[in-house]
């Protein structure tokens, strides 16, 4: 079988080393498994996630703590060839592990070393669901390929990113990993993430293996709780959710991660009709899947299997390649095969598969990373600093500004919000490779730039406001900055939150800070789209900056200061109350669309809008859209409209291109992006800007997976954002 990685003759050695192993070498190939911690510290180990996780201790004394730890790591598991994969970070221990594999296992098949490199390793980068509010896909890749090389020289080979789940329900935790709702934006994002972290030639020697996650529709979890169930069309699937892995996998994606939800009443894990029919025939997918952690256990949960061993036979028989930690295959799979209820072939497809990443990654001829490169990095690059910084500044979106900023030379601000001076809470959930040192708050962003700043807690996201703190700041202020938002642990995995209006008291902070009469601006750092429709009204500028990473403080400066003209659009829609959720804007056409009368689709006590669409971002200047034309030549659209910076100060915008399909044999959303690019404009300039769209990209996949190109009216919408377009209708013949 010939794929993007390897030569015939590669192949060829593949199939040679699978005739040569035995079934407990086949089995241990297809076991990853996390070192054990067995001691090492005073409480349980499961008492000191839980400490983390509801924030008794900070990550950084956890790290600690974790350093202390006493670990097991199977050597003489590795040894006897039943190991084929660890989850680590710890370059040193790594090449010890791996020295066993391949000096000491009988077919001396290396260890391959997979780890959570999400949105930086050393140098953090803003989360994924920010970084994609830049629309710049040569961001998406150059983030990647500097994570890439710093995780690479810490001796890890494999990263679990990109998360490519379309987010469509604020409240679920992981809309923050996540590249937001629109599958077009996810599928660039994809493509972009492959070609960073796996670079042109994965065994260069500082590339990682990607691992396309989480596959599939977890983003659409029911209410958007965590891990919950997933019921869809197999049309939305294959329109939707289905397409940035397939991208990913079109740019040559090692590996791809099963998701933990089922999906139409199987859980993903053990989901034949996902893994084999649609991921391995459908796209063509030649590299392994892996479970997610524990996930083949978590079948026994669902209901789908009856104990572990059954867990097992039935993973495997549906694709599953590698076991993450449920020491399931490695239980059962030898026996199950040895009576006959899963057949050989399917190990050695599975191993073949997890043999040709190894291969393709250079690990047969270079398994261990020199020592020399573990501290490589140690001291930040300014290169991989300065890529902090740009791409904190482009994730940057301006959501309101009544003529406040940027703001005037000379300025004094008073700055109030417990996340404002807080480093650690900068870099978001999943970021593990971190130093402290290289974290720059907003505060010390603010110092850094020279600003006249004084700095008061004033409230913290759980906190109570303390009103004479505030005070205390405010006297000699002629503008108040107050960060407000949610702690790193309010996003993420197992956080999600039925309530997304700003937590504790820090709507009362930004009551009070009007309330003194002077100017406002409330800076965001959140993981998700918030509910802030009273902030909405009553605070003149409002700056969403998510959790921007190392740089997050410098970017901020910028922005506020004026010597960064923000450009970033939203990924994601804002709801304006939870109870709106999911709320996205390529919904399907209803049959009765939200309108004022009763009897349309809308809550009677709910706005008919989102807060802000998706697509949307201001700028210091401002933009005029005219004359838009859409001409058809043979196989394509030719849209063209004039834009003109109409305001006083030099620009980006985001020219975007909606689609509606007005009737086909499927329901189709009100509106897809096509197109998007991006255009500088100089004040007063105005430019024509031509957008070509392939005649082909309008056709819709129907339940069985056929592509229908439907001849009939399309309405082609462009603007700045998903709402504010400008409209013209064509008829297309296919
Ligand atoms: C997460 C994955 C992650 C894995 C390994 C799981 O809990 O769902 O996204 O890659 O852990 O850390």
């Amino acid at each position: 079988m010939s794929n993007q990685w390897l030569s015939e003759m590669q192949e060829q050695k593949i199939e040679e080393l699978l005739s040569k192993m035995t079934l407990d070498e086949k089995v241990g190939q297809m076991n990853q498994l996390s070192p054990s911690i067995v001691g090492g510290f005073d409480l349980p180990f499961p008492e000191l996630i839980e400490m983390v996780t509801e924030g008794r201790i900070s990550h950084e004394e956890f790290s600690k703590i974790m350093q202390n730890a006493e670990m097991d790591y199977q050597e003489d598991n590795i040894r006897a060839g039943r190991i084929g994969s660890f989850l680590m970070n710890n370059p040193k221990k790594s090449n010890e592990l791996q020295r066993i594999a391949v000096e000491e296992s009988r077919l001396g098949i290396p260890l391959i070393f997979g780890y959570d490199v999400i949105h930086g390793c050393r140098t953090v980068f803003p989360i994924p669901l920010a970084e994609a509010c830049s629309w710049d896909e040569g961001i998406f890749e150059e983030t990647a390929r500097i994570a890439a090389r710093e995780a690479r020289s810490r001796n890890i080979h494999w990263t679990f990113a990109p998360m490519l789940d379309l987010s469509r329900d604020a409240r679920w935790g992981r809309i923050a990993e996540s590249p937001g709702e629109d599958p077009y934006l996810a599928s660039l994002y994809s493509r972009a993430k492959v070609r960073g972290f796996q670079g042109k030639k994965l065994d260069a020697g500082d590339n990682l293996a990607v691992c396309l996650k989480h596959y599939v529709a977890y983003g659409a979890a029911e209410s958007g709780q965590d891990y919950n169930t997933v019921s869809m069309a197999k049309s939305l699937l294959y329109n939707a959710y289905l397409p940035p892995f397939k991208a990913a996998v079109e740019e040559g994606a090692a590996t791809v991660m099963a998701a933990f939800n089922d999906f139409n009443g199987v859980p993903c894990t053990v989901n034949e009709y996902l893994l084999r029919e649609v991921l391995k025939e459908k796209c063509g997918f030649q590299g392994f899947v892996v479970s997610d952690a524990n996930a083949i256990d978590d079948c026994i949960r669902h209901g789908i299997v009856a104990d572990l061993e059954d867990a097992s036979k039935k993973s495997c028989i549906a694709g599953m390649d590698m076991d993450m930690n449920s020491h399931a295959y490695s239980g059962y799979l030898k026996q199950q095969v040895e009576a006959g209820e899963v057949p050989e072939a399917l190990l050695d497809d599975a191993v073949r598969r997890i043999l040709r990443v190894k291969m393709a990654l250079g690990l047969f001829k270079n398994p261990y990373s020199p020592e020399e490169k573990h501290t490589l990095y140690d001291v930040l690059p300014k290169e991989h600093v300065a890529t902090a910084l740009e791409t904190a500044k482009r994730s940057i979106v301006l959501l309101k500004n009544e003529n406040i900023l940027p703001l005037k030379k000379g300025q004094k601000i008073a700055l109030v919000g417990e996340l404002a001076d807080m480093s650690s809470e900068i870099v978001g959930s999943w970021s593990m490779g971190f130093n402290v040192e290289d974290c720059v708050s907003i505060h010390q962003g603010l110092l850094n730039a020279g600003a006249d700043v004084s700095y008061a807690k004033a409230c913290g996201v759980t906190s109570p406001f303390q009103p004479e703190e505030l005070q205390s700041v405010v006297k000699d202020a002629d503008i108040i900055v107050a960060v407000v938002g949610e702690t790193i642990s309010m996003s993420g995995e197992a956080s999600s939150r039925a309530d997304l209006s700003l937590p504790g008291e820090q709507e009362k902070l930004l009551e009070a800070a009007l309330a003194t009469g002077k100017p406002v601006v409330a800076v965001l750092m959140n993981g998700r789209p918030l509910t802030i429709p009273w902030v909405d009204q009553s605070v003149p500028a409002i700056v969403e900056a998510w959790q921007l990473g190392i740089q997050m403080g410098n970017a901020v400066a910028e922005v506020l200061l004026g010597s960064y003209n923000p450009s970033g659009k939203l990924c994601c829609t804002f709801p304006a109350m939870a109870g709106q959720c999911p709320r996205y804007y390529n919904h399907p056409s209803t049959g009765r669309p939200g309108a004022k009368s009763k009897f349309s689709s809308r809550y009677l006590d709910a706005p008919l809008e989102p807060l802000y669409p998706f697509g949307y971002g201001l700028s210091y200047t401002t933009y005029q859209y005219d004359n838009l034309t859409a001409e058809q030549a043979k196989d394509m659209i030719i849209a063209k409209v004039e834009v003109a910076n109409t305001g006083d100060c030099p620009g980006e915008e985001t020219v975007q291109l909606y689609v509606q399909d007005i009737t086909a044999s499927l329901v189709r959303p009100v509106k897809e992006l096509k197109a998007f690019q991006k255009v500088s404009l100089q004040p007063g300039e105005k430019r024509i800007v031509e957008m070509k769209l392939p005649k082909s990209s309008l056709g819709f996949y129907d339940d069985d997976m056929n592509y229908l190109l439907e001849n009939g009216e399309f309405n082609v919408y462009v603007g700045t954002n998903s709402k504010d377009c400008l409209m013209e209708k064509i008829t297309v013949i296919f």
